[in-house]
């Protein structure tokens, strides 16, 4: 469908921007079902987010996904945030519903449906997170809801007792936090359920970089990587040669931006189409590297 005077657009902030996939998922998407939206990606400095923001509302841009480095402080530029948005204190997702703009959070939700669609049941279950950051803050409150036992690991502690703390006031759970230490990540792996590593150790440039000794991997885990570049860190590699089931970052990729698909078309999201397009860019680029 070509751009006409009635297309809907959407489109991504940060900076860096240059690299972001997300322009090439939701154009596949779009053009998949017939709508007529279009998406485009504009690298907006620190201190140009606030006028973004209005040019966001002056324009009538319909949907915009942030990233770095503006997730937390778009906030206090918007009309209202949901539930998921305020907990974590950044929104990835904004949707522009007739001049009112709405925060989003669709991060954790992305990882749960990343889980969920490889088949991880999560009810019940135990997750071994390693990180407190952005991604892993936003991975915790989505899981704190369906999982028995969260156990959040990080290297700054009081980052992760902060989250877990705020955490355990809301949901009825067993939820900790210790630092990351190696006793702390081989005592918890042996009766974890599901290891998620939302921490950056092991992107690029640091790929032989992995938390975990290969050793404590084990068949009936599932490991599941936030970091998609590369597609297999060497975390995930490990846990493959040991048995372990693997959830690439990609799929949490594809899924976050799946759910801020919905928000803005109202439409489910075409997966497959989203992720073929996707890898089929990242086959391109390392052909060209
Ligand atoms: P994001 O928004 O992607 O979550 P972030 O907020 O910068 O990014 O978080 C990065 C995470 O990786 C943090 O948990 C960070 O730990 P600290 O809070 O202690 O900084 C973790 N991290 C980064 N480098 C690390 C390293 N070398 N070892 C262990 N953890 C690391």
């Amino acid at each position: 469908m070509g751009i006409s005077g009635r297309t809907r657009i959407c489109g991504v902030i940060g900076d860096p921007i240059e690299h972001t996939l997300s322009p090439i998922m939701h154009n596949a998407a779009f053009k998949h079902l017939g709508l007529d939206f279009a998406y485009l990606a504009f690298r907006v400095e620190k201190a140009e987010l606030k006028n973004a923001i209005k040019g966001m509302r002056s324009l009538g841009i319909h949907g915009l996904n942030v990233t770095m480095p503006h997730k937390s402080e778009v906030i206090k530029y918007l009309d209202d945030v949901d539930s998921t948005a305020n907990f974590i204190g950044a929104a990835n997702t904004i949707l522009n519903d007739a001049g009112k703009l709405l925060g989003f959070n669709t991060d954790g939700i992305g990882a749960i449906r990343a889980l969920e669609e490889n088949g991880v049941k999560i009810e019940g279950k135990k997750m071994l997170l390693l990180g407190a950051g952005g991604a892993a803050k936003a991975i915790a409150f989505s899981a704190a809801e369906h999982l028995d036992e969260l156990v959040i690991l990080n290297r700054n502690v009081g980052k992760a007792k902060g989250i877990a703390e705020g955490l355990r006031r809301k949901f009825n759970k067993k939820i900790t936090a210790d630092s990351l230490s190696q006793d702390a990540i081989k005592e918890n792996l042996k009766n974890s359920d599901i290891l998620v590593n939302a921490t950056s150790v092991g992107m690029h440039p640091n790929e032989n970089q992995s938390l975990i000794a290969k050793e404590w991997l084990k068949p009936d885990i599932y490991v599941m990587d936030i970091i998609y570049n590369p597609i297999e860190t060497k975390l995930l590699k490990n846990a493959k040669e040991m048995g372990s089931k693997v959830i690439s970052g990609i799929e949490m990729l594809i899924h976050q931006g799946a759910a801020s698909f919905e928000i803005w078309t109202g439409r489910r999201a075409p997966i497959k189409i989203m992720k073929d397009a996707i890898l089929r860019r990242l086959m391109e680029e390392n052909s060209n590297c």
